[in-house]
């Protein structure tokens, strides 16, 4: 089993860090060379995948480590601009590694195709007739994607609803039908959309109405993953802070994300600060996931925290996070992008649900960062340690070096290349 414990990881020079990488058995000599080149996805590649394509725009590609999550370990690689998002995560899971990991959980993958049905001369008898031949259309949409029902997944049950009931509604009355097809390991787009529009001519019949939109819900609301940890206080603690302060700073900081959508909204970002990373490096959706997650995190009329954090009978912290979780290991650009294939690799995950478990959990670890450090020094303090040592780094410092130049570039309150190189001379003396 890979560990994901690589002490001193981050003061390693990138091609110290890439000689790892290289030596874990994962890894072909194909799959290293695309992660290493300078040209990671090719514009063949690229032209292939959209429209007017004149270049690629490439991200960093950064590990998050110390990830225990139901007692195995994963490797997280993240695609991101922002600097302190893979420090923080890392930091975080090394706290909840420490105190036992975090557990996570899945449902199966259910997703949802909408179908729209309007201008029904009864909008009661067409609904019922809809639910009366539920086998029938459920069987008549599983034909329509006979490979998805080998692998096990394809359409498992069907529900109907009309909108605009109310006589006096100034939208029309509308007869939506949903389909609920498990996609096994595929986010299932464009699975779905095949099934549904292959089932409008049928519906419309059926119906008396006429069909116009047949499309994916991105509110994947019966695909959910859920994360928790449980930290006792003293792996808590930190400068100058006791482990119960900076634990009851958290519970606070959820507090006010739960009764405010204000903060809830800045909360969420740095939730899914840990998300989009995964999910981008993974190749999959992040629009779609971003917007399931807005979406439940609005699911009891009032936009919320998607997080809770709270306090067990023995004074630990105990945080949660559910959320919607459409992504696959399988189909779209998953196998198209060379790097989002190492990225599946690296993460060594065997199904979908598993992916989306990881993921959670990394967005729960990011909210306690940002918590932890909101409720105590400020977030200031540590991007600005951070922003330091890369400012060491640029102006030559290595190993030891660093941190030396590091806590120099701080205490002077001077945090540029410039006075770095100075100080960088000065150490060398
Ligand atoms: C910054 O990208 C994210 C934070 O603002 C999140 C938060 O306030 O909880 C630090």
């Amino acid at each position: 089993m890979q560990t994901s414990r690589i002490p001193g990881f981050y003061n390693m020079t990138v091609e110290e860090r890439r000689e790892l990488l290289a030596k874990m058995d994962t890894f072909t000599e194909e799959d290293t060379a695309y992660l290493f080149s300078k040209e990671s996805l090719s514009m063949d590649t690229a032209d292939n995948m959209i429209e007017n394509v004149v270049g690629t725009f490439p991200l960093p590609l950064g590990l998050g480590l110390n990830f225990l999550i139901n007692n195995k370990d994963y490797v997280v690689p993240m695609a991101i601009e922002e600097p302190s998002v893979v420090a923080s995560a890392s930091h975080i899971a090394k706290i909840v590694r420490n105190a036992g990991g975090f557990s996570t959980e899945a449902t199966d993958r259910v997703m949802i195709g909408q179908i729209q049905v309007v201008g029904c001369q009864d909008f009661d008898a067409a609904k019922k007739t809809i639910l009366h031949e539920k086998d029938y259309l459920i069987n008549a949409v599983n034909a329509a994607y006979p490979s998805l029902v080998k692998r096990g997944g394809g359409a498992e049950d069907l529900d109907a609803r009309i909108l605009n009931e109310k006589t006096g509604s100034k939208y029309s009355q509308m007869l939506i039908i949903h389909i609920y097809i498990n996609t096994c390991d595929a986010m299932g787009a464009n699975i779905i959309n095949t099934m549904v529009e292959s089932l409008a001519p049928t519906v419309e019949e059926l119906t008396d109405g006429k069909v116009y939109l047949r499309i994916l819900s991105n509110y994947a609301d019966r695909c959910l993953a859920r994360a928790r940890c449980v930290i006792p206080p003293d792996l808590l603690a930190s400068d100058g802070f006791s482990g119960e302060e900076v634990r009851d700073g958290v519970i606070h900081a959820y507090e006010f994300a739960a009764s405010d959508p204000y903060r809830a909204v800045t909360h969420n970002k740095g939730i899914m600060n840990g998300i989009d990373p995964v999910v981008i490096a993974t190749g999959n959706d992040w629009r779609a996931v971003e917007a399931a997650a807005h979406a439940h995190a609005a699911r009891d009329g009032q936009y919320g925290s998607m997080t809770e954090w709270s306090k067990d009978e023995e004074g630990n912290l105990v945080g949660e996070l559910e959320l919607p979780m459409s992504v696959g290991t399988v189909g779209g650009s998953i196998h198209v992008h060379p790097v989002s294939r190492i990225a599946h690799k690296l993460l060594n995950v065997v199904s979908a649900q598993e992916l989306a478990q990881v993921i959670v959990a990394v967005g729960l670890a990011q909210n306690l960062g940002a918590l932890k450090a909101l409720a105590t020094d400020g977030i200031q303090k540590g991007h600005m340690a951070l922003h330091s040592r890369s400012v060491a780094i640029a102006a030559g410092a290595t190993g030891e070096m660093i941190d030396v130049i590091s806590q120099r570039l701080i205490e002077a309150n001077e945090i540029r290349v410039g006075k770095a190189k100075e100080l960088v001379e000065e150490y060398k003396k």
